[in-house]
């Protein structure tokens, strides 16, 4: 194979800065790991309820060692009334019995660990569940009291209090304020919650609420969890005095800073961050550092990973400073668009940024809260993020099209240095499930938008495990709390287990050459020479190429490792993603 102009690596003043790697120990497991989401309630069913629970993961756990990642990464599975699919947290330190016990998370755990696996659970520090002790006694207690002061109440606005206290606007539709009511039926006070009225913001100023959360981090650690996922890791404090927002967040964001955050064309300057008063506040960075030395206090390199959608990415690498977490979700990333210049310019700035700060770079395509990728790459209308898709929305994706970028964009993903989250199903290429009834739908969104938002749900489906099998092999009874559409039986694991040019078979077989090759403690040089809407790089002694464009193009001359799609003679064509090792 021959390619019209010889690629030239950059010289080393040309790339981006790497990771210092002279200055951190190269074993530290979480910076190059596939970590990979289980989303507990559509994993898997043990005990045929058709709700995902511990044992059913347990069960399938050798699944994930055979693909070959690195660690799993569970939402949450606490007892919760699940009015938000369980990051509505009634008991932080027990299973919820939908789930199982905290017997069965602790086989779940051991067996993780025997095949190698870490285990990471999920922290929902922001807020609590309405149903939790310390929210039902807040409601029992006078204003002013010590029990209201662990969230946040104040006193309406206007004549009557009827008036929230701000403007500030609920993420998933309607005030982020609701008023409560007196023992003796009164109108009261009104509690803050940036998430559904089920969810009360806890008042991160309140040093019992402090002391809480080290307790439960201690609670989980003690149980031998590897580390923690924090929810809304950029929303824990607010601005004093709580003011109103000038610019009130009406998008589908799961907490965005209210701009998109899709990065600009190349060259272009970043975008401003607007002051959010909720959103990123200086005062999360202490509560991040408090956490950091509880875990360093356990032996074996445990985690903190932030969930903080923050643009741009050189704000979002203050999570990540040396004493505070230890990764962020790339969510700049996710919400790039299958182009070349927007990909190259993505990738150069997460080094860049995250790498200033001894961080690695994390990469992410899919996970519970956005439409999954092979829908969203080919999604022919906006759809803001947390939107979702459904049966009248416009711009609905062209199937082909979706599976096709998906494959190439997993494939670019997967190469890239650093660290990679996969979330259940993107294995099998599973696309957004649109056609979801109307009474099925279960995400707040749905009820908090009047059903102008179809919400999550879509990409929430419990996954199919065996073609042939009720429910697909998810709930041996053949139930299934969201319903399965009935395409899913091809993309069935054991169908495309060892059926070659499976999107299984594709990630089994990127992720042993990402460890075979080093990929993920790699460094990244970028390759010159190609038309623009090509990603070329070079980490190690592996060659990528990702062709976003239209028209196919000339490859140079290699020994094939792996590509998304067959490669014809010597050209590589659109939508297609190619590992390569060059010919000196
Ligand atoms: C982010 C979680 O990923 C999402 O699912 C949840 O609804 C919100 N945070 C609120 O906890």
């Amino acid at each position: 194979m021959t390619i019209a102009e010889n690629p030239r690596p950059k010289t080393p003043a040309d790339l981006p800065a790497a990771e210092p790697t002279a200055t951190r120990p190269a074993d530290e497991w979480w910076r190059s790991a596939v970590i990979y989401q289980i989303y507990p309630r559509s994993f898997a069913d043990g005990n045929g309820d058709g709700m995902g629970d511990m044992s059913g993961i347990t069960e399938r756990l050798d699944a994930l060692a055979e693909l070959g990642v690195d660690a799993v990464w569970l939402s949450p599975f606490y007892r919760s009334p699940q009015r938000d699919g369980g990051y509505d947290v009634a008991d932080y330190c027990d299973v919820d019995p939908i789930f199982g016990t905290l017997g069965d998370f602790d086989r779940m755990r051991e067996r993780a660990h025997g095949f190698g696996l870490k285990v990471i659970v999920d922290l929902v520090p922001n807020h609590t569940s309405s149903e939790h002790e310390w929210f039902q006694q807040a409601l029992a207690s006078p204003e002013g009291s010590p029990e209201r002061a662990r969230y946040i109440f104040r006193d309406g606005k206007g004549k009557n209090g009827d008036v929230p206290p701000n403007n500030w606007e609920s993420v998933f539709g309607g005030a982020a304020w609701t008023r409560t009511v007196n023992a003796d039926g009164t109108p009261g006070q009104w509690y803050l919650h940036l998430f559904d009225s089920s969810q009360p913001d806890l008042d991160w100023n309140n040093p019992e609420v402090h002391a809480e959360f080290v307790r439960i981090l201690r609670f989980w650690l003690d149980r031998g969890v590897d580390g923690f996922r924090v929810d809304v890791a950029h929303g824990l404090v607010k601005a004093d005095g709580l003011p109103d927002f000038e610019k009130p967040l009406t998008g589908g964001s799961m907490g965005g800073a209210g701009v998109p955050l899709t990065p600009e064309i190349e060259g272009a300057a970043e975008p401003e961050l607007p002051s959010t008063p909720y959103w990123a506040q200086e005062g999360v960075h202490e509560i991040y550092r408090e956490w950091r030395r509880v875990l360093d206090e356990y032996e074996g390199d445990r985690i903190l990973v932030a969930e903080a959608w923050v643009d741009p990415l050189t704000k979002l690498a203050d999570w990540v400073r040396p004493d505070e977490m230890h990764q962020a979700f790339n969510f700049v990333y996710l919400e790039t668009p299958w182009e070349g210049p927007a990909l190259r310019r993505v990738i150069r700035d997460s080094l860049d940024a995250f790498g200033g700060v001894g961080a690695p770079s994390t990469w992410v395509l899919s996970n519970h809260d956005v439409v999954r990728h092979a829908s969203r790459l080919a999604l022919t209308a906006e759809n803001p993020q947390g939107a979702g898709i459904g049966p009248n929305s416009e711009g609905k994706p062209i199937p082909e099209v979706g599976i096709r970028r998906a494959r190439a964009a997993s494939l670019l993903m997967l190469a890239l240095p650093g660290s990679a989250y996969v979330y259940q199903g993107e294995d099998l290429g599973l696309p957004e499930v649109i056609d979801l009834p109307d009474e099925a739908r279960q995400d707040p969104t749905w009820y908090r938008t009047g059903g102008e938002r179809y919400g999550r749900d879509g990409c929430r489906v419990p996954i199919p495990w065996e073609a042939a099998a009720p429910a697909y092999g998810f709930s041996h009874t053949g139930e299934s709390w969201l319903p399965q559409p009935e395409e899913w039986a091809e993309l069935a694991r054991d169908v495309q287990t060892g059926t070659p040019g499976s999107t299984l078979e594709l990630y089994r077989a990127a992720l042993r050459l990402r460890r075979e090759h080093g990929l993920g403690i790699g460094r990244l040089e970028e390759l010159d020479g190609y038309p623009d809407d090509v990603v070329a790089v070079r980490i190690g002694d592996v060659t990528v190429i990702a062709n976003t464009g239209e028209t196919p193009i000339e490859l140079p001359a290699g020994e094939l490792l792996l590509s998304s799609e067959p490669v014809g003679e010597a050209a590589l064509a659109p939508d297609t993603t190619i590992w390569l090792r060059l010919q000196d």
